[in-house]
């Protein structure tokens, strides 16, 4: 049998990261071997490609030039380490995906849904999380949250607008696609988690 692909979403700050933790705890009390992935990274040479994304470059870094560098990374991400590990009947829990860029680069970066769907294409080839938990938040208490942690890299510096047309994308993709549950993140950590939990048990069951 393959394993499932499930994946975590949102905006900085969203609770992705502990949310992550409860996933893996459902998901391995199964008795599934899981490896966590996070994106952009998760291979050497992904996360060479990630430092390159959030470094504050002295130039101009065009929208084009942010947008084929996550999908390169995607793609050595995919083949190296993604499918393999289903291959082999491992669940992978995947911090941030393909929705991301369909949320960052194409609401936020506002980037044509037909450059995007060229590249999605040679980099995914159709391949697609079996499972996305969408964890809503809103922009302005994300980046409170986030700065919580310390300074913001390039993308997080990038604006409250740039991040409410995230978001606004974020939410029209999951509302069009079964395969994308949205879950409140503005709750209580608590609360948070026990939504996701309820979600990943009845989906297991
Ligand atoms: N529901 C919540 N209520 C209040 N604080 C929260 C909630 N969820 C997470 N936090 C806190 O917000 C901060 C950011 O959370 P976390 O690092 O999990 O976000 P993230 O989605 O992984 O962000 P990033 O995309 O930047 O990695 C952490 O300090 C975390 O404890
Ligand atoms: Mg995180």
């Amino acid at each position: 049998m393959t394993g499932k692909f499930i994946v975590i979403e949102g905006l900085e700050g969203a609770g992705k990261s502990s949310v992550i933790d409860v996933v893996k705890r459902v998901v391995t009390d199964r008795g599934y071997t899981c490896i966590n992935t996070r994106e952009p990274g998760g291979t050497p040479m992904a996360e060479a490609i990630r430092e390159c994304v959030k470094h504050e470059w002295q130039e101009s870094v065009s929208e084009e030039t942010e947008l084929m560098l996550m999908y390169a990374a995607r793609r050595q991400l995919l083949v190296n380490v993604i499918q393999p590990a289903l291959a082999k009947g491992h669940w992978v829990i995947g911090d941030r995906h393909d929705l991301s860029s369909l949320a960052y680069q194409g609401g936020g970066r506002q980037i044509d849904a037909d450059k995007l769907d060229a590249l999605r294409q040679l980099c995914l080839q159709g391949f697609r999380p079996d499972l996305t938990l969408y964890l809503d938040v809103d922009p302005a208490e994300g980046l409170k949250r986030a700065r919580g942690r310390g300074e913001l890299d390039r993308i997080e510096k990038s604006g409250l607008g740039f991040f409410e047309r995230t978001r606004e994308r974020y939410l029209q993709l999951a509302n069009s696609d079964d395969r994308v549950h949205t879950v409140d993140a503005m709750q209580p950590m608590n609360k948070v988690h026990e939504t996701v939990r309820k979600t990943i048990e009845a989906y297991l069951s």
